[in-house]
C-alpha cells in the first residue's frame, strides 16, 4: 500500500475488568494526533469496537501496539482497507458514548457500521437509552 494512501482498520475486542477508558483515550488522543490517526472507540460494557484511520504505516503500528495491550483480549480484525477519505476525520479518537454527532458524522458512522457483521452491529445497540442513542 503506497505510503500516501489512507488505511482504515476496524477491530473488536473484549475489555478486561475495570478498564479506565479515560486513561486509554488520553494516551490515544496524544499519540494519534502525532501519528495523523483519527477514529472512534466504542465501549459498551466489555465489548470494544474501534476504527483507526490514517497513513498506512501509522495505522499498522498503532494496531500492533493496541493488539498487545493487556487491557483487552480477543482482538479480532473486522476490516482492513484503503480509503479515499476519512470517516472520522474530526476526532483524534472519540468515545462513542460521548458523541453528539452532526448529521454528516452520523451518516458516516452508520455507513461504516452497516458494513460490519450483524453480531458486531448489535454490540452498538442503537436503541433508545443506549450509550450510543442518536447515532
Ligand atoms: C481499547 C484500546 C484502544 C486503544 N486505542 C489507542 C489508539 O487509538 N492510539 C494509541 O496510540 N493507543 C491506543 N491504545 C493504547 C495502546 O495499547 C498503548 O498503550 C499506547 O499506544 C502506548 O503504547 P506504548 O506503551 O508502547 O508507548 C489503546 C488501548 C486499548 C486497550
Amino acid at each position: 500500500m503506497p505510503a500516501d494512501r489512507l488505511r482504515q482498520i476496524t477491530y473488536s475486542s473484549r475489555a478486561a475488568d475495570d478498564v479506565d477508558a479515560d486513561a486509554i483515550l488520553q494516551v490515544s488522543r496524544h499519540n494519534n494526533a502525532l501519528d495523523g490517526i483519527t477514529g472512534i472507540l466504542v465501549i459498551e460494557g466489555q465489548a470494544i469496537t474501534q476504527v483507526l484511520e490514517g497513513p498506512g504505516e501509522s495505522v499498522a503500528a498503532a494496531f500492533i501496539r493496541i493488539a498487545r495491550d493487556p487491557r483487552h483480549s480477543e482482538v479480532t480484525l473486522l476490516s482492513d482497507r484503503e480509503i479515499e477519505e476519512r470517516d472520522f476525520g474530526y476526532w483524534s479518537m472519540e468515545l462513542a458514548d460521548r458523541l453528539r454527532l452532526e448529521p454528516e458524522q452520523r451518516r458516516r458512522l452508520a455507513r461504516r457500521l452497516a458494513e460490519l457483521p450483524e453480531a458486531l452491529r448489535r454490540s452498538f445497540d442503537f436503541g433508545p437509552g443506549s450509550a450510543t442513542a442518536g447515532v
